[in-house]
């Protein structure tokens, strides 16, 4: 199926079209299901189920920023070492059914002055949870997918969810639930959510926070759930300009708030940390008094303007690097610093260390000396041995997006396992899904899957097995 019904927006078009539109990050047009796809190396044979990645792919070809693009999911489905099909469908949301219309004239009722949280990108991430495949984009609620792609509907968990939803859930290895929030313009400006195994949404928390920011991502240890309150924040001039409607704020607290999952308002601990902000955890546990989390800070974002070119390089210093937090629940100090120079995104942990101490980091190298805009790098840290980080270097300009850990059946350290990306390659731009080695990264891939077409870099990914 193809919207060439859809009239193109000049503005997207041409070399005057802005980064966010051009490479890799280049949107596609049509939707395709491809089943003769050529393979090099060997699918381990244990790999059984389904690849996705969400994407920003605007139906017009436009949009004024990089995060607001109608939801498109890449897939690719593997079984028993053969990949059976590629396919690339939009997300049908509101958005979707109306191309270029503002998102604000679709969400808001000027007259009650509320939002329809059903008008959303959905392009964020993908998940599985409760035996539903989740498209999430943290100012919506979520949308459910058929493992086919094709769309269910927004998903409001019976009716329990009444606002946005966090695109980035933390996955309980131990109790099977899924722990997330929203947030939100007006009061309650944050709202945490437990939902039990089954799918069931469970608990709901208003959390007090001093005001409206952006807040992407949050952590978890085994027992308690950690919230960025952080100088991002929510601008109604910049809203009614119909841009990115976040700004830096010297003057906003920059603060980390530890609840236990179970917890409530009056159970959240807070502890200043230095100004910074940070899109994304790689994961956080106790260490005796201390819960200890890992993410990629930055010093600050959004200064000046929301625009997003990765192609010009700022200073390392600027860039998000792997940091450590400590905060001591006794004393209340906090302990922070940056593990690592060379600047990374897109972390990720394998999911049975979620809230656990682990070894192991995953993550995407960005701002890399090879050329690629993205970064042509895999880098995995251990942490055990002073965050010391091995890299697997793609080919010069390929740039591979994040990369999923899969454990490998039966499998018990914890690196033994598969990392996945889809890489684009700009000479002939088109695309391959790679499957590394976890436990010795830095070698050939153990397989590639070639698509012949440009599979959007964007955003998250994760492989859903089939169920067993
Ligand atoms: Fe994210």
């Amino acid at each position: 199926m193809s919207n060439s019904t859809v009239e193109l927006d000049p503005r997207g078009q041409g070399p005057d079209a802005p980064w966010h539109l051009t490479g890799s990050r280049k949107p596609v047009f049509d939707e395709v299901t491809l089943t003769e796809l050529e393979i090099k190396g060997e699918v381990p044979r244990d790999l059984n189920g389904r690849y996705f990645r969400n994407t920003a792919n605007p139906q017009t070809g436009f949009t004024e920023h990089w995060f607001i693009g109608d939801g498109m999911i890449h897939g690719v489905e593997l079984r028993e070492g053969k990949a059976n099909w590629y396919r690339n469908r939009w997300i049908r949301t509101p958005m979707f059914a109306n191309p270029g219309v503002d998102r604000l004239k679709l969400a808001l009722d000027p007259e009650k002055f509320t939002f329809d949280h059903a008008v959303s990108a959905a392009n964020t991430h993908i998940i599985g949870h409760g035996g539903r495949i989740l498209a999430l984009e943290e100012g919506s609620f979520p949308y459910e997918l058929t493992p086919e792609l094709d769309t269910v509907g927004a998903h409001t968990f019976g009716g329990k969810l009444a606002g946005s939803f966090t695109a980035h859930p933390k996955f309980c290895p131990d109790t099977g639930e899924m722990l997330a929030f929203g947030y939100a313009q007006l009061p309650p400006y944050l709202t945490y959510y437990r939902v039990a195994p089954n799918g069931d949404l469970i608990q709901k928390e208003e959390i007090s926070v001093t005001g409206a920011t952006m807040m992407h991502d949050f952590a978890a240890t085994r027992t308690h759930a950690i919230f960025m309150d952080l100088p991002a924040i929510f601008d109604m001039e910049l809203a009614m300009q119909g841009g990115m409607p976040i700004r830096w704020s010297d003057d906003y607290p920059a603060r980390f708030g530890v609840m236990p999952r179970e917890g409530r308002d009056a159970d959240v601990k807070w502890f200043d940390v230095d100004p910074c902000y940070c899109f994304h955890t790689l994961n956080a546990y106790h260490d005796g008094e201390e819960v200890v989390v890992f993410g990629m800070r930055v010093p600050e974002i959004w200064r000046d303007s929301a625009a997003m070119d990765m192609s010009v390089t700022p200073p390392k210093e600027d860039q998000p690097r792997l940091h450590e937090w400590r905060l001591n629940m006794t004393s209340g100090a906090v302990k922070e610093r940056y593990l690592d120079d060379e600047p990374a995104e897109f972390p990720r942990i394998s999911d049975a260390v979620q809230g656990h101490p682990m070894r192991y980091g995953y993550a995407l190298g960005i701002g890399d000396p090879t050329g690629a805009a993205m970064g042509g790098k895999v880098n995995k840290y251990d942490l055990r041995s002073g965050a010391t980080r091995e890299s697997h270097i793609f080919p010069a300009g390929h740039e591979p997006g994040e990369s999923v850990f899969v454990a490998r059946e039966g499998g018990t350290a914890e690196d033994d396992g598969y990392l996945m990306t889809y890489v684009w390659q700009p000479e002939t731009d088109t695309s391959y899904m790679v499957i590394l080695d976890a436990a010795n990264v830095a070698d050939e891939p153990l397989a590639e899957i070639h698509v012949p077409r440009r599979i959007v870099s964007g955003f998250h990914s994760s492989w859903i097995p089939d169920p067993r």
